[in-house]
């Protein structure tokens, strides 16, 4: 077979490795570090959707509430993602020759879903839990930003492990009153301290840290 790239790039990684670790010393490393881990390589993540749904318009301007489309956020492990139908209960009317919704149409007349592209994401072997989270008092911004004034959903927070021990070690700068669940613009007040150990006490609150209550 035909080779590609002549020979000596193959040593190429070698060198790389080399002139990071050796020559430039332990910032690069830690640059190349950070490059790899998962704050960089997720944080900001956001893909081109099949339609321009904006929920700054539909949960910001319109106030929408977020159960009206994710429906199973209280009640199971997973949020879900609205219907075409749950669309449709305003685009039959609003719009509804919008080249925007293009797809929409397409997914009505076929009966598939829309292929939304799927943002945030945990390892299989990582086990995670909406339901538990929202009962406890986690609102939807503390995991996934401001989404009521995002005009393209984009991810906010890194997912990773050490990301979900940070909270569990220290819940009580996330707990808020019910409330404020889904209100992603809500910020702590003066005296949260006091308010979040009443709620905690309240609802016994005790995120787990051992390896088995994620990996099952
Ligand atoms: C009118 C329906 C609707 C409302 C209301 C709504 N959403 Fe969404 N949401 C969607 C749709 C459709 C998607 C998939 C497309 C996208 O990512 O923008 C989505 C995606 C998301 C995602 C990313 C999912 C992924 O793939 O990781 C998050 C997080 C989210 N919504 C949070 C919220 C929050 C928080 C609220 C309330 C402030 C809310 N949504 C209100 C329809 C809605
Ligand atoms: C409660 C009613 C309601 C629901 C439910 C709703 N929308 Fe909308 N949508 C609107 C309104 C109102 C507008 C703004 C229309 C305007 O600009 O005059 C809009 C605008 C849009 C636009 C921009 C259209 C354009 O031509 O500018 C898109 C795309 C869109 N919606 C997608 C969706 C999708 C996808 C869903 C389901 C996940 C959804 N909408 C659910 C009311 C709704
Ligand atoms: C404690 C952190 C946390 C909170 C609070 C949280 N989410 Fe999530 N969310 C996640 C994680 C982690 C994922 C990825 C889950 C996976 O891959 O299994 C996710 C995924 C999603 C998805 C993608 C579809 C799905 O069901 O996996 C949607 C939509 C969503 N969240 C909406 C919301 C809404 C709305 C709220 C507030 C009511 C909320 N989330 C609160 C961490 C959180
Ligand atoms: C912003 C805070 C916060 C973040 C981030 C967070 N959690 Fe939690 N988690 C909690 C709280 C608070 C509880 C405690 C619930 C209770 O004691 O009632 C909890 C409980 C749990 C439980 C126990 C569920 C049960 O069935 O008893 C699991 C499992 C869990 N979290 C997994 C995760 C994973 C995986 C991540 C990261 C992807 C994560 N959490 C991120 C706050 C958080
Ligand atoms: C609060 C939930 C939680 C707890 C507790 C937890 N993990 Fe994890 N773990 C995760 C998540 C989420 C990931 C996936 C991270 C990612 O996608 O980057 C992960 C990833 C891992 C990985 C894959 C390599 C890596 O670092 O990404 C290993 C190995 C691991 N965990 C071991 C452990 C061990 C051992 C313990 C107990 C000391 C533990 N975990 C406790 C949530 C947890």
């Amino acid at each position: 077979m035909a080779q590609i790239f002549p020979e000596w790039s193959n040593k190429v990684p070698v060198i790389v490795l080399a002139v990071v670790f050796g020559v430039l010393g332990p910032g690069a490393t830690l640059a190349v570090w950070y490059y790899f881990s998962p704050e960089f390589t997720d944080v900001g993540y956001q893909p081109v959707q099949p339609i321009p749904y904006s929920h700054a318009l539909h949960a910001g301007e319109l106030e929408l509430d977020c159960r009206y489309c994710h429906a199973q956020v209280e009640r199971s492990a997973v949020a879900s993602l609205p219907p075409t139908q749950v669309c449709m209960n305003c685009h039959k009317l609003v719009k509804q020759d919008s080249p925007k919704l293009e797809a929409l149409r397409r997914s009505l007349a076929r009966r598939e879903p829309v292929p939304w592209v799927r943002i945030h994401n945990v390892p299989d072997y990582a086990y995670f839990n909406h339901a538990v989270h929202i009962k406890a008092g986690v609102g939807c911004s503390s995991c996934h930003g401001d989404v009521a004034s995002m005009e393209v959903v984009a991810q906010a927070e890194p997912l990773s492990m050490a990301w979900c021990l940070d909270c569990h070690r220290n819940p009580e700068p996330h707990l808020r009153p019910p409330e404020e669940i889904y209100n992603t613009a809500w910020k702590p007040a003066k005296d949260h301290a006091e308010v979040a150990a009443e709620l905690r006490a309240a609802h016994g609150i005790n995120p787990p840290e051992a390896c088995t209550a994620c990996h099952r």
